[in-house]
C-alpha cells in the first residue's frame, strides 16, 4: 500500500545537502559536550585522540552513511532490510528508536537554550546564574520551552526536504558560523582569558592510550558527527548528485571538528577570564549554562549583546541538529507507512514531545538517556553500519562510491577500514562502555520507581 507515484523530495543544490549535513553534525554537542569533555580528559590528548578516530573511524562510517543513502533513494528502515534481507531490519529499527530516544532528551536541553536564548535578548538572565539554571533546567519551564522546541522543529520537517530542511539550514547555519567566529575573536581580546586556553589544551601525553579517553572520544565523535543512526543516511538519501561521497564526508567531518574547536576557544577564556574556572568541573552544563553567561554578565551592557548573540547561536546549533533527528524518523514513516509528511511530522514530534516529559522534570532521567541512546547505542549502530557495509553490501556499495571517487586504492583502504579496524576499536568501546551504560539503565528505573 506505499511507493506513492509522486517524485520523492530531493536537495535543491549539493551545497544545500552538505550545508544540511554539516547542520546536523554541529549542535549542541560541540558547543557544550566536546570543551566539557575535552577539558576533562586530557585536554590536547583528548583532542588528538579525538582527531584519529574522526579520520579513521568517523570519515569511513560517514562515507558508508552516505553511500548506503544514495544507493537506497528510500528510508534506511525500508531499504536496510530490502537490500541486505530480513535479518538486518533490526538495524533499521535500531536507527528509528536512537532518533526518537535522542531527540526526546536533546529537544529539553534545546528548551533551555531556547529560554536563555529568549531571557538574553530581553537582558533578563539574573545574576545569580546558578539558581537560574536550576529554574529553568527541569520543571514546568523546562516542559513548556521543550514543548515549544519540538513544535519548531516539527513545522520545519513538515515543510520538506527542499522548502524546509534545506531552507532552514540555508539561513540558520552561515549565521551560525559567523556568530562563531565573530565570539572567538572577542574572546581573544579578554585580558585574563589566556589560562583558559592552556587549561583547554594542555598537553597532559600520559592520557594517550588511556581506554577511557578513547572511549570518551569514540562516544563524542559518534554524536558530534550524527553518526550511528541513519541521520545523514537519510539525508544522503535525498540526494540525486553522483558527487565523491568520501569527499563529502571529509568536509561534514571537518567542518564538525572546526566548529567544536572554535566553540571551546569562547567557552573557556570567557570563563577562565571571570574566574569561573570551579564551576566547569561541577558538571558537563556547568560551563555552558552557568557559568558562561555569568561571565557575559560582568560584561554590562557588552555582555547584554554577547550572551544574546552566544544563546541564539546554540539555538540554530540545536534547531538544525534536531530536524535530521526527527526527519530520520518522519522519513521512515512517510515511506515505509505512506502517510504524507506532514501528518508524518506532526505524529512522530508529538510522540517524541510526550517520551521527553521525564526528561524535563528529572535531568538525571536525561543523563540516562544520554548515556544509553547518545552514547552506547550509536556507537552499537556505527559498529552493525560497517559489518553491513564492510561484508553482505560491499559489492554494490564500492560501486556506488566509484560513481564520484575514481581511485580503486582509496575505495579498497575505505572497506579496509570498515572491515578490519572500525569493528573491533568499536568493539572495544561498547565493552568498556557496558557497565557505565548498565548503570545508567538502572538509573531510568530507579527513578522510574520512585
Ligand atoms: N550531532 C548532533 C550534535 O552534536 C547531535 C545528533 C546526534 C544529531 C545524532 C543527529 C544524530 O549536537
Amino acid at each position: 500500500m506505499h511507493a506513492p507515484s509522486a517524485p520523492r523530495d530531493s536537495w535543491a543544490t549539493r551545497a544545500g545537502f552538505i550545508l544540511a549535513a554539516v547542520g546536523s553534525a554541529v549542535g549542541l554537542g560541540n558547543m557544550w559536550r566536546f570543551s566539557y569533555i575535552a577539558s576533562q580528559g586530557g585536554g590536547a590528548a583528548f583532542v588528538l585522540t579525538y582527531l584519529v578516530l574522526v579520520a579513521f573511524v568517523g570519515i569511513p562510517l560517514m562515507t558508508s552513511e552516505f553511500v548506503v543513502g544514495r544507493l537506497a533513494q528510500q528510508s534506511p528502515v525500508l531499504a536496510i532490510k530490502r537490500m541486505a534481507g530480513p535479518r538486518w531490519a533490526f538495524l533499521g529499527w535500531l536507527f528509528v528508536i536512537c532518533g526518537l530516544g535522542i531527540l526526546s532528551y536533546y529537544s529539553v536541553i534545546a528548551g533551555w537554550t531556547l529560554r536563555y536564548a529568549i531571557d538574553a535578548v530581553r537582558n533578563a538572565i539574573p545574576a545569580d546564574t546558578g539558581a537560574y539554571f536550576g529554574e529553568v533546567s527541569a520543571g514546568p519551564d523546562a516542559l513548556i520551552a521543550h514543548l515549544i522546541f519540538m513544535a519548531a522543529t516539527i513545522f520545519i520537517v513538515a515543510r520538506g526536504v527542499k522548502g524546509g530542511v534545506e531552507r532552514a539550514n540555508l539561513i540558520m547555519m552561515p549565521l551560525l558560523f559567523f556568530i562563531l567566529v565573530a565570539l572567538a575573536v572577542w574572546a581573544a581580546t579578554l585580558p585574563n582569558g589566556g589560562a583558559g586556553y592552556g587549561y583547554y589544551l594542555r598537553p597532559d601525553l600520559r592520557e594517550l592510550l588511556n581506554p577511557e579517553i578513547i572511549a570518551d572520544a569514540a562516544g563524542q565523535a559518534f554524536f558530534s558527527l550524527s553518526l550511528g543512526m541513519g541521520a545523514l543516511m537519510t539525508y544522503a538519501s535525498y540526494l540525486r548528485s553522483k558527487e565523491n561521497l568520501a569527499r563529502e564526508a571529509t568536509t561534514v567531518a571537518l567542518a564538525d571538528f572546526g566548529v567544536a574547536f572554535l566553540a571551546g576557544l569562547v567557552v573557556f577564556p570567557v570563563i577562565f577570564n571571570f574566574g569561573l574556572n570551579d564551576q566547569i568541573a561541577e558538571s558537563a552544563v556547568g560551563a555552558l549554562f552557568i557559568a558562561l553567561p555569568a561571565g557575559f554578565e560582568q560584561l554590562g551592557r557588552l555582555g547584554d549583546f554577547v550572551d544574546s548573540a552566544f544563546f541564539v547561536m546554540l539555538l540554530f546549533a540545536a534547531l538544525t541538529s534536531a530536524i535530521s533527528l526527527l526527519e530520520v524518523v518522519v522519513a521512515a514513516v512517510v515511506d515505509g507507512l505512506g502517510w504524507a509528511r506532514k501528518k508524518a511530522a506532526l505524529a512522530a514530534g508529538a510522540f517524541i514531545a510526550l517520551l521527553g516529559v521525564p526528561s524535563a522534570f528529572n535531568t538525571d532521567i536525561l543523563g540516562a538517556a544520554d548515556q544509553i541512546v547518545g552514547n552506547f547505542l550509536l556507537i552499537v549502530g556505527g559498529l552493525f553500519i560497517a559489518i553491513l557495509v564492510g561484508f553482505p553490501l560491499r559489492e554494490r556499495a564500492e560501486a556506488e562510491l566509484a560513481m564520484g571517487m575514481r581511485s580503486e586504492a582509496a575505495r579498497r583502504a575505505w572497506i579496509v577500514f570498515l572491515r578490519f579496524v572500525a569493528p573491533p576499536i568499536l568493539l572495544g568501546v561498547i565493552i568498556f562502555l557496558a557497565e557505565p551504560t548498565w548503570a545508567a539503565v538502572l538509573t531510568l528505573f530507579g527513578a522510574g520507581g520512585g
